[in-house]
């Protein structure tokens, strides 16, 4: 691509967020066009320190909206796109998977058509490139997920990624749309919203409220900071190849349980409290139906055709991650207010 004007949806979320600023930061040659349509879990507050860059625009606008779509393609002659625009979280995919399928599976196709309508007849310089998940193959009991690996979705969110990822492979097959997916692992960092894993934990140690562990807490995730997934981001747009798959993983497996323990025992130590105390806020509770057991992920491929690869050790992640959420308390009072909250007493009430 000679100038790259580049379509991130989706970049006023968590992983979003941290590709458009490294993309801000790292190509001021670049334009970048962040559209989102500001869901409960997309918030400016994440860009802050980049929103005044002058190769940055916000476009509020959902991925639904064909006509938004074909105006932003127009206004700004996108000519490549990083797709991360969607639902994301499968306990709220059990209770509404029709929201998941609109957004993820939908939006998508839309997104699919106005690009390839607006780059019909000059492909050669484009690529539409895909963020999806590892949960898209089901859960594993050994061994890990290879990009051969067959696809096997086991919850209304994993379908919609998985259904949106064959889209994909379809307009690149049926349409000459260039192309590429990649399936990361769990990410965790600055600006998750808390309603997933580690912010929720660290939230509820600081305000010592019970740490809800679903079933035995034998459940296990391949966990990567995010910094590392937007970099390899960056990597696989730059070199990777149309058509392809890639895997993303840190090579980092935990049982929750674990995991939660080692939280208690940073947040304890940062905030000066006697060891022990987070811990006895641990709170089995009713398993998330359909739980996947374990994800694992094999990211030989990238490693050894990009030379992409993880590089923050998991300790140092995890401290940085409290570190961040204590600092960021106003971020966190902001996130967590008004729906959110209705929608977190509903869910957890009966737990
Ligand atoms: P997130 O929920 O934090 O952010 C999603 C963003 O999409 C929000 O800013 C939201 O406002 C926006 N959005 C939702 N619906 C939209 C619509 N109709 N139009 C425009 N914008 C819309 O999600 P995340 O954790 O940052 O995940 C980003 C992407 O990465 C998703 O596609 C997800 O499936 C994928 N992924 C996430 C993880 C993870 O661990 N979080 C791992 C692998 C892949
Ligand atoms: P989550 O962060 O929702 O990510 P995903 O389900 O996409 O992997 O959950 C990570 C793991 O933590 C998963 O096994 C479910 C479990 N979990 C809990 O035990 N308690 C919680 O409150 C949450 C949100 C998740």
């Amino acid at each position: 691509m000679s100038s790259k004007n580049i379509l991130i949806t989706g970049g006023a979320g968590f992983i979003g967020s941290h590709v458009v600023r490294l993309f801000v930061k790292k190509y001021p040659e670049y334009r970048i066009i962040n559209l989102d349509s500001l869901t409960y879990a997309g918030n400016l507050e994440n860009l802050r320190d980049i929103e005044n860059a002058p190769n940055y625009e916000f476009v509020r606008a959902s991925i639904l909206d064909m006509d938004a779509l074909r105006q932003v393609f127009q206004q700004y002659s996108i000519n490549g796109v990083i797709h991360l625009a969607a639902e994301s979280h499968v306990d709220r995919s059990i209770h509404n998977p029709d929201e998941f399928a609109m957004t993820n599976i939908i939006g998508t196709i839309r997104l699919l058509k106005v690009a390839q309508t607006a780059w019909h007849g000059n492909m050669e310089d484009k690529m539409f490139y895909h963020i999806s998940t590892d949960e898209v193959y089901g859960s594993i009991e050994d061994g890990y997920f290879t990009e051969e690996t067959p696809i096997d979705p086991r919850s209304p969110y994993s379908a919609s990624k998985a259904s949106s990822d064959h889209f994909v492979v379809a307009f690149n097959n049926s349409y000459g749309l260039p192309s590429m997916v990649s399936r990361c692992s769990n990410n965790y960092g600055p600006y998750q919203f808390p309603e997933k894993l580690i912010p929720l934990m660290i939230n509820n140690m600081v305000n010592k409220k019970p740490l809800p562990v679903y079933g035995k807490g034998e459940n296990i995730r391949d966990w990567l900071y995010v910094e590392d997934h937007a970099r390899a981001i960056d990597t696989i747009f730059h070199k990777g190849k149309s058509g392809e798959v890639y895997n993303i993983g840190g090579n980092n497996e935990w049982k929750n349980i674990d995991l939660v323990k080692m939280l208690c025992r940073i947040v304890d130590e940062k905030l000066n409290r006697e060891p022990g105390t987070s811990a006895s806020l641990i709170t089995y509770v009713t398993d998330r139906p359909g739980h996947d057991l374990r994800y694992a992920i094999d990211a030989s491929k990238v490693i050894s055709e990009t030379g992409w690869r993880p590089t923050t050790d998991f300790a140092e992640g995890l401290e940085k991650t409290v570190e961040w959420y204590l600092q960021n308390q106003q971020w966190l009072s902001h996130v967590t207010s008004g729906e959110y909250l209705k929608y977190y007493e509903k869910m957890y009430a009966n737990r």
